[in-house]
């Protein structure tokens, strides 16, 4: 097993293994990450994954002697709303649920953020443990402490900083996932290459799919790791974690949440590199890079929504600023930069990577 250190305000370990899960109720007591009067353990899941773990997981809960509730969402983005957050708390309410009491979130995305989010606010913070089983979840969405769910608006629009207090990822558990899943997680393996590290990128260049998920994984978090220790808040350097996020979240959005978000970070990560080639920021050598990345693991590069519909919608991106807004742009593979645009120029950035 292999652990990584988060140094956050309140630092927590992202442990790296496989046939972890069996083991999460002794690793949560080993790591001394839930509080030692805690009772209950409340498991938030979807039914898709509560199927295949969800046993496991009460299991080894129970043998380390936590009392389990559980809570079980639908799978899917469409999850991750306020009516089920509420939902969430309510339930953890109404079976009295306290401050020393733990949250497990067991799942990918969605379910991390949600119930991260329902830990953030139930009875003003309380402590929980991530258990990413995607393998987005596993190297972004679970590290780093993003909570969120979406509003109609648009994707993550009410949220908190909320650490973990131990993130446990089992590599096993990505054997079991669909490949559209593997592959989607996929796109934010290949941003950490083209993020900050060219080793990374040559290797998921030459084995695909196949790639070492030991390696790849643990790299990814460390990578994730020291951009969150310098920058908790996101308010400078984590906003690179968002390569091909802006572009993306609008395409999501466009597409009422039809395109997976793995497609649509691989759509924004290949559009915004060809257009910061035409304008000069990085060599078009880099730009096909990218895409030829992209496309070696089955994803999109291309989009149908218009620049006037993508732009559209970025008007009402977080990362907007009053008349400006900060993209996220390769100059070379493993160095990106954040780059803080005019609005009005926006429009006729993004048409020029479609
Ligand atoms: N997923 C981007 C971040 O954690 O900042």
């Amino acid at each position: 097993m292999k652990t990584i250190h988060v140094d956050t305000g309140r630092p927590y370990d992202v442990l790296i293994g496989n046939g972890l899960i069996e083991d999460c109720g002794k690793l949560i007591r080993e790591k001394n990450a839930a509080r030692k009067d805690a009772v209950k353990a409340a498991v938030i899941s979807d039914d898709k994954v509560w199927e295949l773990y969800g046993e496991k997981v009460t299991d080894s809960l129970r043998s380390a002697g936590f009392e389990i509730l559980k809570k079980v969402l639908p799978n899917g983005e469409e999850s991750k709303n306020t009516d089920n957050l509420i939902s969430v708390l309510e339930f953890l309410a109404e079976n009295e649920f306290t401050r020393s009491d733990l949250i497990v979130a067991l799942g990918g995305g969605v379910v991390g953020d949600l119930a991260g989010f329902a830990a953030a606010v139930m009875l003003r913070g309380v402590d929980f443990i991530q258990i990413p089983t995607t393998l987005l979840a596993c190297v972004d969405s679970s590290v780093g402490g993003k909570t969120a769910v979406d509003l109609r608006a648009g994707k993550n629009l009410a949220g908190a900083f909320h650490q973990p207090r131990l993130v446990i990822c089992d590599l096993d558990v990505l054997d079991s996932l669909p490949e559209e899943t593997f592959k989607d997680g996929s796109a934010e393996v290949i941003k950490y290459g083209i993020l900050a590290d060219p080793r990374l990128f040559e290797h998921l260049m030459d084995k695909g799919l196949e790639f070492d998920r030991e390696y790849v994984v643990s790299r990814c978090i460390e990578i994730k790791r020291d951009v969150v220790n310098e920058d908790e808040f996101d308010t400078g350097k984590r906003r690179l974690l968002n390569l091909g996020h802006t572009l993306a979240h609008a395409a999501e959005q466009l597409s009422s949440y039809k395109l997976s978000h793995g497609k649509a970070v691989a759509i924004g990560m290949s559009v915004f590199s060809a257009a910061a080639a035409s304008y000069g920021i990085c060599d078009r050598l880099t730009a096909e890079r990218i895409r030829e990345a992209v496309k070696r693991f089955g994803l999109p590069c291309d989009t149908d929504y218009s620049a006037e519909e993508l732009y559209e919608v970025m008007l009402r991106d977080k990362k907007r600023n009053g008349s400006s807004i900060s993209i996220v742009l390769p100059e070379k593979i493993g160095r990106c930069i954040i780059k803080k645009m005019d609005i009005a120029e926006l429009e006729d950035f993004i048409r020029a990577g479609l």
